[in-house]
């Protein structure tokens, strides 16, 4: 049986850098609070002439492809995690598709927000097992920033959430590495509470001014339930990870887990018993991205050479759906 390794991660985010104190300037909200809630000091917001959820994605593929020596042609489809599409429809897989030049090739939007990029990357593992394709592009790109309520009633969201793209390169692997296994979970009880209603279906008009005026476009969530969720289930998922592969968390080289809130990842850290140094992050400078912030931080880690040869390493994400996830890399 084939398993699928990553040849090669990149990622890109927006020039235009929101710091703190940018954020004081249009909302009730300070530097201390955000930095001492959140952890996050500054964040990449799109810059409207020049970014697309497409377009970031596919520089990241670039980035990529180069650091795995692949050719573009070499890739037999895509799969993109989004849940801030270009479009309405059709998703911005195929947007990408289009931009790399690769017409023909399959592409499959995920809507999975924060677990969305190991949603796609288990999707592409199991494409790769079952034979079927041999080089998949895997990437999560999202364009936040234009969601957010910028007032003070919407400042719970407005301070985290943030933009940019990070993709991989998973190839057939015939040496027993690679992607260990993936593991997916949603609870659709929860979904109300971090969601965004307009535009919805299942309404006798779509658009309205009324619509417009009630806030439904914007990005709504429960913050504390968020939290108290997020903490049981990262630890959760990770267990069961380790569980399968016959491993424990001190076998962890890097644990990389989708960057919702530093204080998040420093409760999964110590539940874990993992020191510091197993545990990257990188929200104080890129904030919460979605289905971007894995590959995103995979992808600074590799550049600082925190990923090294045959280390184990765990994905792990919570968010939106509930939905929540996590893999382990032999890398
Ligand atoms: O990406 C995956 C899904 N998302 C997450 O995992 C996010 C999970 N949740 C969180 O990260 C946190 O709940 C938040 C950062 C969103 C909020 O932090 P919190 O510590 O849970 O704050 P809170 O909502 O309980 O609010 C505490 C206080 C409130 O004031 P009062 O009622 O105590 O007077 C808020 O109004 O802080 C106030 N507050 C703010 N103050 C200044 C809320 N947001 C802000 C803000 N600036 N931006």
């Amino acid at each position: 049986m084939y398993t699928s390794k990553i040849e090669g991660i990149g990622h890109y985010v927006p020039e235009n850098i929101v710091k703190n104190g940018d954020l004081e300037k249009i909302m009730d909200t300070s530097d201390k609070w955000i930095v001492e809630r959140t952890g996050i000091e500054e964040r990449r917001w799109f810059d409207p002439e020049k970014d697309t959820v497409a377009n970031m994605g596919t520089r990241a593929a670039k980035m990529a492809l180069e650091r795995a020596n692949t050719d573009v042609n070499e890739i037999d489809f895509i799969v993109f995690a989004t849940i801030t599409p270009d479009y309405f429809f059709p998703g911005s897989g195929v947007l990408m598709q289009r931009e790399l030049g690769l017409q023909g090739i399959g592409a499959l939007d995920i809507r999975n927000a924060c677990s969305g990029f190991i949603y796609a990357l288990s999707t592409a593992d199991q494409f790769i097992k079952s034979g079927m394709y041999k080089t998949v592009l895997v990437v999560g790109a999202e364009i936040q920033s234009s969601a957010l309520d910028k007032s003070t009633e919407g400042r719970s969201s407005a301070i985290i959430f943030a933009d940019g793209a990070g993709a991989a390169v998973l190839k057939r692997n015939e040496e027993g590495s690679g992607v260990l296994s993936t593991h997916l979970h949603a609870d659709g009880d929860f979904a109300e509470e971090l969601y965004m209603k307009d535009p919805g279906s299942s309404r006798e008009v779509r658009l309205s001014k009324d619509l417009l005026d009630s806030g439904s476009f914007n990005v709504v969530m429960n913050g504390n339930v968020v939290f108290k969720h997020a903490i049981v289930r990262f630890k959760e998922v990770i267990e069961e990870a380790l569980l399968k592969n016959e491993l424990a968390a001190e076998d962890i080289d890097l644990l990389i887990p989708h960057q919702a809130n530093l204080r998040i990842s420093n409760f999964v850290q110590k539940q874990m018993g993992l020191p510091e140094n197993k545990v990257f992050n990188n929200i104080m400078h890129v904030g919460n991205t979605t289905a971007a912030s894995i590959p995103i931080a995979m992808s600074q880690a590799w550049e600082q050479g925190r990923i090294k040869e045959n280390d184990l390493l765990c994905l792990a994400a919570f968010g939106s759906g509930f939905t929540w996830a996590s893999a382990l890399i032999r890398w």
